[in-house]
This record gives structure tokens, C-alpha cells and sequence, in this order.
């Protein structure tokens, strides 16, 4: 049973009283040291590395340099490939050479083949293969000890193997020595695998049930693992060399994997010289730039559920992108490792003492050397295939990472603003009182959710009889005040004969299976549970046919989808997750794959979201599990977070780290879903949120309500100004998503990545922008007077958007707070698009007048865009239905045309200025007139106040999308 889970649920309703509780269990889940490929890893460090390049093996193709590595001791060779990727960028992939099972390569994470071009042979000795590829750039191979030196316009930019710790587990059989090659055994168990999956899912529902309750299933399960055979215990040689426990089979706690392919794990090392920091690798709670790991566990990256996770730690959380970004002033770069296995990362720098908190840089460098990260990844199985993004600027790294792995999912607009979730809602008069409360107190609000009580028993795509009878009239009641739901569906099945969706899933052989080949059934909130086998592609097809309105009984075309538990979560299995040696579609291992089940479950989710519009509607899916690449299909969260200001904290370095790596549309339950946040806390997490792409309220079932009216008038006007703050900002959102969308620029941006030469900003992770133009310093202390903001940049200047008091950059200041303020920045040179009528929700803002926030520059400049759809369909990409439209203040005057980034698109709209605010601009003026293609000059009212040099131009009443010139004389 879920002994553990029910005792930490149980724990969970205690925190009203105690807060002791709160604290991970760490036993549940590995350190590297009960890791034993990351044990085995980590303990390799060789004087020098024992592979060997053969040059001479060199072919070269459009496709890759390939060359074979030979591995001087066992005589394994292994195949090496470097292929040149347009726009500067390199991908070494390592592979055996001979091999009877196929290793698994994720190659759906990548949103197309990658395009490759020939490089060629500068020089080529024994010792020495010098490649010529385009941008400058040089690979340099040496043959003894292998190494590569990736060289980038002269300057050499990342060393590959520098640290001889390639270390690649080939495929063999156990009482084999290091020393044997490839074995028949490994292939002939592959054979007999796939022919359970291609064969018939008869044989296998027949076998055993998974072991995942007793250890003593699991002592009688691994007993039934594939006989070897005469023939193949023939092959094996005599000489037995001892091995570190662990390797072919490991135990933790109470579980027990039984390896049946043996030790494969992969791990390299890069060296960055020249860097000393380094970022990414989400999900960890911790800092956003990414500490050194000598004195602690590497960085995990395996999507678990973590119980009360703890912050400043590299434990593993629910989601991972095996994607780093090095930045320095002269260089950014990109570092990805495309694995989907349980991989380990160990960071080392030469310049380890500056710390990530302090000002003072307090390291001691030795007189020659230049700063160096080295960076070594571990991966349980799978293949090597690694992507180095040269750069140089951190826009060309993130335009590289999204020509690989992909940009975010443009959102439909309501997404973007604020939603209402609480685990539960109980019933439909709950659901309308809750949406009643919104209105009656003034508080916009676009989307309320609905967490697993609704259903009926915890079987996704039912509703609760009793407590939800009428499911579609409660939306059309939503959907007539212009808001939205979401549901949640979560990947696991109840074992239940009469639940349709599990039955078909039986019965077509969807499930994952467990070893033996029998369905496998784990512990989650339905109790016995199956889980969906999405790895294969015939399982999301059927799984997103289960979202046709008539499957899916009782929803409309409001509804949307929360996929959570999709590490996916099994209270009773190993880690509180699926077996490793669970099986998939394809004779896979769950341990090939067990980072990228969410993904494939949410990709499924949005197949069903697009089917049932015909294609037409942009889908909304909420995953709490993810991989590199996940952004393509919606959004993520930082999962059970508590409600204390450590989280909130917390949040913006994780959600800094998610849009670094790709995941723009991410966020943190507002308030903290365990525990009661005070008062205060919750306005400033509103406040904060109101900053963070997603925007959404979440609280565990155990807390008490926490709607914003629940806690008298005062705060109830403050979040109410939270949430018309991020209502007034969506055009400029939508247009900063459209922008992630369309060249991967990330929606919330640390702020070296605006001023990448700027080192104070590399450690800043309690500030950040949002898109080019905001500057958001949340307040996350209690009883605060203020905060220190870094506004960056010398040649800068800022304008508070609350007071437009002006300031210069490259300096900190300290800015006073009071319980309402949110301390927020607009940048000299920018111009934002605000909506600032208040409304009950976004779709009632459509229509609505414009105003544009000109903040000019010490040249009296500033440029800024807008995007505009129909903020819901796919009209924008397949008809060209949409506007980017330019706004650029010069010599004293301000012009609105079509934006030449990108093809002018034929959205057209009845959306008009009601107002200029220009801050930063100088008197006198004698007339402001609006000028037309084929009009009359108008001269325009307006209202200056000189000491803050504002002007307020009222009524240009021109339309957004036309053209128009405003002249200041
Ligand atoms: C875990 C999720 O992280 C949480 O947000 C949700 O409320 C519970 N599961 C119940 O579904």
C-alpha cells in the first residue's frame, strides 16, 4: 500500500498545527552514491582516458565525421560522430559499434532532423584530425589520450574529454569481464522482447503482475528473468572480474531492479575555459546560477514526486532539461545533452569560491590561468548525443536551442492571465460561488480548475454524479461570463473492470508492462493503478481521441487540461515512481525513457485538444512533468510548493531557469500549496505571480480558503491591484509570447541575458525582465521596507511605471516599499502596449482602446511592438491572420507601422488608441499633431508635467493596425 504517501498526506493535515512536517524525506529517494551507475561514474577518474581515436577510421559525409574510438583496455570500439549544424552549432553523438540492442535515442524531443552540412579535413596526422567547419569554427580530434578542442573564430571554446572521464558501459553479459565485446545474450533477450511487443499483448497480459507492493514479488519476479540459454552461457568467457555491487542488478529500500541488459551507462565531461558561470539544467530548487558539486551530489535529473521538496538542493524534482547555458562577457554558450535516462550532472569551476550571494568576488585565481567550468554528465543507459550551441550572444543561443528542441506553444490569450485553482472545488455551486466572488469584489479572473475530486473516483474524463451532475451547464455558465476551465487528467488508470477508458486500454495493450510482461500496476489516487504506455504513438493517437466532446461527456469547448502525477507518479514504486525495468512499447526499459513520460503524455493532451476543434484552437495543457522540448506543448509548474517566503523566493530563481531552458509558460502556485500563507505572504506571492508567465492560485485540499476576499477589504484591494496590474500588461505579454513562439526568446529573462556584458547581473536571481522592457525586483521578505534593485546598464535609465520617476542605470538603489507596492522598471528606449480598462476577464478586454508607454531614452528614443490576433486560433499561422505592429519615438516623433521582423500578416482589428504617456521628454512644446496618409493634420490635447517630463497625449483615436505619424513640435 501507500504506506508512505498516506503517511505524508496524513503529515500534510497536520501542518495547520505543526510545521515539523515540512521537510523532504530524503530516504525515498537516491543520492548518487545509491545511484550505482552514478556510484560507478563518479568513482572513474582516470590519469589519463583510456579511449584512442583511430583517425584513420575517419569518414566523412553531409551528415557526420565519423570515426571509430577504441577503448585501449577492452577493446571495445565505439563510434564516434561530429556533424556540423547550421547556425553554429556542434553535435558529438557516441554509439557502440557493434551492438545487439539497439540503444534508445530520443529523437521526438527534437522538432526536426537537424540540418547538417559536410565539414572537411583542414589536416589529418596519426595523432592529429583537424576538421573545418562554417563560422569560423575548428574541431580538433587528438588521437591518445581522445580528446576534441572545439575552436570558435581562433579561441578555443569547449575541450570534450579534457578530463579522459568519457566512460561508455558497452553491452555485455554478466560473469563476462570488462574485457569481452558485444555477446549474442543481450541481442537474443532484445529479440524475445520485441516479439512481446509486436506479437500479441495476449501472452503478456497472462504474465505475472508487477511486483511493485512486496519485496517478496519482487525477490520471485527477478527469479523469472530470461534464461540465458546453453548457447549463450556458452559465450560467456571464463574470467570473471569483480564488479561493484550494483551493477547488474540493485535494490533500494524495498525495491529491486533486475538490470536485464547490465551496466550501460554513458558519462563525458566538456570543459568550458573561460566561463564561470554557468545556469540551467532545471528542475532543481536552488539557485539559479548552478553551483559547483564537489562537495555534495551532482545536479539529478529524473522527473520523481518529491514529497515536500527542500530548496537549495540538486534532488531530482518533477520535470528535466538536460540543456546548460555558460555565459561570460565575451561568450555565451549552449550545452545540451540529449538523454532521456536518469543522468547526473557534476559542475567544477576553477573559480568555485565567488559566491552566488555575495557581491565580492572571493575567489583566488592562480596568475595565468583563466576562469574554466568543467561540466560532467552521467547517464544510466542511452547513447551520447551531445549539442554544443557556440553562440556568441545569448539571442543566437537561444535561436540555436529552439532550431533544436523548439519554441513555446503560442497560448491562447486567456491563458495568460489569472487562474483559480484550489485542490478542490467541491462541487457546481462551489464552482459558481467561487466564480460570483470574482465579480462581486472587482477582481478579473479568466479560469477556474478543477483538481481530482471532480471526478468520479479518480477516473479522468468522468465527473463526480453526485457533487458535478451537470457538467456542461456549469460551464455554459462560466463560458457566459467570458471565462474558461480545466480539468485534470492524470496518466494512470483505475484497475477497474467497469471504467471504460481502462477497459479499452487493457484490452489494446496500452499499458506499460512490467518485467514480466504482465500489465503493471502501481498505488495512486485511485489506488491499484495502470499506466498509460504514451511512448507509443498509437496510445496518444487513441488517448487524444478520449477529448472528443462525445468521449469525453460533459465537456465543452471551455474546457481545458491539467496533466499532473506524469513522472510519472506511483506512490509504492520505486522513488515513488514506475519500476526501471518496466517495460514499453518497443522493448524499451522505463529506465530509457522515464524522463520523457510526461512529455509524451502532454503531447497526447493537446493531440486530443486539437482534434476536437478540427485543428482550429490553440490547446492549454498544464504539466507538472516535462523534458527538453515540452514547451511545444503548453506549460509547467513547480509543483507542491509551501507556502513560506523561502518558496516565493524560490520561484523566480526556478521559473528564471525553466525559461532559460525553453519552458517560458511556467510558474509557482500562487500562495504555496502546502501550508496557510499569511496574509501578507499571499498579497506579495499575488503580486510577484502577476510577473511569472503563469499566473494561477493553488492550495493543498488540507489548507484553509484562500479566495482574495476571504481576508477583509484592504486585502482584497491589494491583490485586486495585482491582478489589474498583470491585465493591464497582456498585450505586452502576448506579444513577448509571441516573440518566445517565434524565435525562442525567452518570456522571463535573467538579466544578464538584456545586458550580457554587465558581470554584476550574473549573479542577480532576485530581479529579472520580462521580455526587453520591464524590470521586475518582487518584494519576497516579510515587514519590508524596501528592497536593493541593481538597475542595470551605465548608459541606462529606468522610469518607475507606479510614480515615472526617472533614474540611471548602473547603479543600485534602495527602493522603499509599502504593502502595495510592486517594484517595477520600464526601460529607457522601449514602448509598451497596456489595456487599461479593468474587466471581468481577458476575452471581455477585446475591443478595448490601447495605451502606449513611451519611456525614452537619454537620445530621446525608444521602439516597442505589439502583436495582435484573434488571440485564439491557429488563423495566425495558417491564414497569416495577425499584426506586428512598430512603434519607434524619434527626433520627436512617434510612428506606428508595420514591423519589417517579420511578413506583414492581414489580421485586421477596431482596436484604437485612447492614450500616449511619453516619459522622459522635454519641453516646450507648441503643438502635437496626428498625421494620416490621405488626412487632415490634427492637432492633438495634451497635458505635461514637468517635473516628472511626462506628457499625457489624450484621444489619438487612430486605430492599431493603421499607420500614423504623431509630430511633437
Ligand atoms: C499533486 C499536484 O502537484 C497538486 O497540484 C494537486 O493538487 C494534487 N496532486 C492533487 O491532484
Amino acid at each position: 500500500m501507500a504506506a508512505d504517501r498516506m503517511k505524508h498526506l496524513l503529515c500534510a493535515s497536520l501542518i495547520l498545527w505543526s510545521s515539523n512536517c515540512y521537510a523532504v524525506d530524503r530516504n525515498n529517494f537516491k543520492t548518487c552514491e545509491q545511484s550505482s551507475f552514478c556510484r560507478r561514474q563518479r568513482k572513474f577518474h582516470p590519469d589519463v582516458s583510456p579511449y584512442r581515436a583511430l583517425l584513420d577510421t575517419l569518414e566523412i559525409s553531409h551528415v557526420a565525421a565519423s570515426l571509430n574510438l577504441l577503448h585501449e583496455k577492452t577493446q571495445v570500439l565505439l563510434k564516434l560522430e561530429i556533424c556540423g549544424l547550421e547556425d553554429n552549432t556542434v553535435r558529438f553523438r557516441i554509439t557502440e559499434l557493434e551492438t545487439k540492442r539497439p540503444r534508445f535515442e530520443a529523437s521526438d524531443v527534437l522538432v526536426k532532423s537537424p540540418r547538417t552540412y559536410r565539414l572537411s579535413v583542414e589536416k589529418q596526422t596519426t595523432e592529429e584530425l583537424m576538421l573545418l567547419g562554417r563560422d569560423s569554427l575548428r574541431i580538433s580530434v587528438s588521437a591518445r589520450p581522445f580528446r576534441i578542442d572545439v575552436l570558435s573564430g581562433g579561441e578555443l571554446v569547449t575541450s570534450v574529454n579534457a578530463r579522459g572521464l568519457l566512460l561508455f558501459e558497452h553491452s555485455r553479459t554478466r560473469g563476462n569481464t570488462l574485457t569481452e565485446r558485444v555477446s549474442s545474450t543481450v541481442g537474443s533477450m532484445w529479440t524475445k522482447l520485441k516479439a512481446v511487443f509486436t506479437s500479441g499483448k495476449e501472452e503478456a497480459a497472462s504474465e505475472e503482475k508487477n511486483e511493485g507492493e512486496s519485496p517478496e514479488g519482487e525477490e520471485k519476479a527477478h527469479e523469472k528473468q530470461p534464461d540465458l540459454g546453453t548457447d549463450e552461457k556458452e559465450d560467456q568467457e571464463e574470467m570473471v572480474e569483480e564488479e561493484e555491487e550494483g551493477t547488474w542488478e540493485e535494490s533500494f529500500k524495498s525495491h529491486h531492479d533486475s538490470k536485464p541488459y547490465g551496466p550501460m551507462s554513458v558519462g563525458l565531461d566538456f570543459s568550458l575555459p573561460g566561463f564561470e558561470d554557468v545556469y540551467g539544467i532545471p528542475e532543481h530548487a536552488d539557485s539559479f546560477r548552478l553551483r559547483t558539486t564537489s562537495s555534495g551530489d551532482p545536479y539529478r535529473l529524473y522527473n520523481l514526486d518529491v514529497f515536500q521538496y527542500e530548496l537549495e538542493n540538486p534532488m531530482a524534482l518533477y520535470g528535466s532539461v538536460p540543456y546548460m547555458v555558460a555565459h561570460s562577457p565575451e561568450r555565451t554558450l549552449g550545452l545540451f545533452w540529449l538523454n532521456p535516462s536518469e543522468t547526473w550532472i557534476d559542475i567544477a569551476s576553477n573559480t568555485a569560491g565567488k559566491t552566488v550571494f555575495g557581491k565580492m568576488l572571493d575567489f583566488v585565481r592562480s596568475a595565468n590561468e583563466g576562469p574554466q567550468i568543467d561540466v560532467r554528465w552521467m547517464s544510466e543507459s542511452g547513447i551520447v548525443d551531445a549539442f554544443l550551441l557556440l553562440g556568441p550572444s545569448p539571442t543566437d543561443v537561444f535561436r540555436q536551442y529552439a532550431a533544436l528542441a523548439g519554441t513555446q506553444a503560442l497560448p491562447p490569450l486567456f491563458a495568460l492571465a489569472y487562474h483559480q485553482s484550489r485542490w478542490n472545488y467541491n462541487d457546481e455551486d462551489d464552482v459558481r460561488a467561487v466564480d460570483a466572488g470574482f465579480d462581486k469584489h472587482n477582481l478579473p479572473m479568466d479560469v477556474i480548475w478543477l483538481d481530482i475530486e471532480h471526478t468520479d473516483g479518480k477516473r479522468y474524463f468522468t465527473w463526480d454524479p453526485n457533487k458535478f451532475p451537470n457538467p456542461a451547464d456549469m460551464q455554459n455558465d462560466i463560458a457566459g461570463k467570458k471565462r474558461k476551465m480545466v480539468t485534470i487528467v492524470d496518466p494512470h488508470l483505475k484497475v477497474d473492470s467497469g471504467y471504460s477508458v481502462y477497459n479499452e486500454a487493457y484490452s489494446r495493450g496500452y499499458l506499460v508492462k512490467n518485467k514480466g510482461g504482465g500489465d503493471y500496476e502501481g498505488w495512486c489516487w485511485p489506488g491499484s493503478a495502470a499506466y498509460l504506455d504514451f511512448i507509443n504513438p498509437e496510445v496518444r493517437d487513441w488517448y487524444a481521441s478520449k477529448f472528443a466532446y462525445e468521449s469525453y461527456q460533459g465537456s465543452t469547448d471551455i474546457l481545458f487540461t491539467w496533466n499532473d502525477m506524469n513522472e510519472p507518479s506511483v506512490f509504492n514504486g520505486p522513488e515513488v515512481t514506475l519500476h526501471k525495468d518496466a517495460l514499453h512499447h518497443g522493448g524499451w526499459e522505463h529506465r530509457d525513457v522515464h524522463n520523457l513520460y510526461g512529455f509524451y503524455q502532454q503531447w497526447g493532451t493537446v493531440g486530443g485538444q486539437l482534434r476536437r476543434s478540427g485543428g482550429n484552437e490553440r490547446p492549454f495543457v498544464l504539466a507538472r512533468a516535462f523534458f527538453a522540448g515540452s514547451q511545444r506543448f503548453g506549460a509547467v509548474w513547480t509543483g507542491d510548493n509551501v507556502g513560506e517566503w523561502s518558496h516565493l523566493k524560490a520561484s523566480i530563481q526556478m521559473v528564471l531557469s525553466l525559461n532559460l531552458c525553453g519552458l517560458s509558460f511556467s510558474g509557482a502556485d500562487i500562495g504555496g500549496f502546502f501550508k496557510n500563507p499569511p496574509t501578507e505572504l499571499l498579497i506579495r506571492w499575488y503580486q510577484a505571480g502577476a510577473y511569472q508567465p503563469l499566473y494561477r492560485a493553488h492550495a493543498h485540499i488540507d489548507t484553509a480558503r484562500r479566495e482574495p476576499w476571504i481576508f477583509g477589504s484592504d486585502t482584497t484591494a491589494l491583490v485586486r491591484a495585482a491582478l489589474r496590474e498583470r491585465y493591464a500588461l497582456l498585450p505586452y505579454w502576448y506579444t513577448v509570447f509571441f516573440w518566445a513562439y517565434r524565435s525562442g526568446m525567452p518570456v522571463m529573462r535573467a538579466l544578464w541575458i538584456e545586458f550580457p556584458k554587465e558581470e554584476q547581473t550574473f549573479l542577480i536571481e532576485d530581479e529579472y525582465m520580462i521580455g526587453n522592457a520591464l524590470l521586475v525586483h518582487p518584494v519576497t521578505e516579510a515587514a519590508s521596507r524596501g528592497v536593493n534593485v541593481h538597475l542595470p546598464g551605465a548608459h541606462e535609465v529606468w522610469y518607475d511605471v507606479h510614480t515615472q520617476k526617472k533614474y540611471s542605470g548602473g547603479q543600485e538603489i534602495n527602493y522603499p516599499v509599502k504593502l502595495s507596492t510592486i517594484p517595477v522598471f520600464q526601460r529607457g528606449g522601449t514602448i509598451i502596449p497596456r489595456k487599461d480598462r479593468p474587466r471581468r476577464s481577458s476575452a471581455c478586454m477585446s475591443g478595448d482602446p490601447y495605451t502606449l508607454y513611451v519611456a525614452l531614452d537619454d537620445q530621446k528614443f525608444a521602439e516597442g511592438e505589439l502583436y495582435m490576433d484573434d488571440e485564439h486560433s491557429f488563423n495566425f499561422e495558417k491564414e497569416n491572420e495577425y499584426q506586428l505592429r512598430h512603434f519607434l519615438f524619434k527626433d520627436g516623433t512617434l510612428k506606428a507601422s508595420v514591423s519589417s521582423h517579420i511578413p506583414p500578416g492581414k489580421y485586421s482589428s477596431i482596436e484604437w488608441l485612447e492614450r500616449i504617456v511619453i516619459v522622459g521628454i522635454a519641453q516646450p512644446m507648441l503643438s502635437i499633431m496626428m498625421k494620416q496618409p490621405g488626412s487632415q493634420d490634427v492637432p492633438l490635447a495634451y497635458e505635461y508635467t514637468p517635473e516628472l517630463s511626462s506628457l499625457i497625449v489624450r484621444r489619438p483615436g487612430v486605430r492599431l493596425t493603421a499607420d500614423w505619424t504623431i509630430v511633437i513640435r
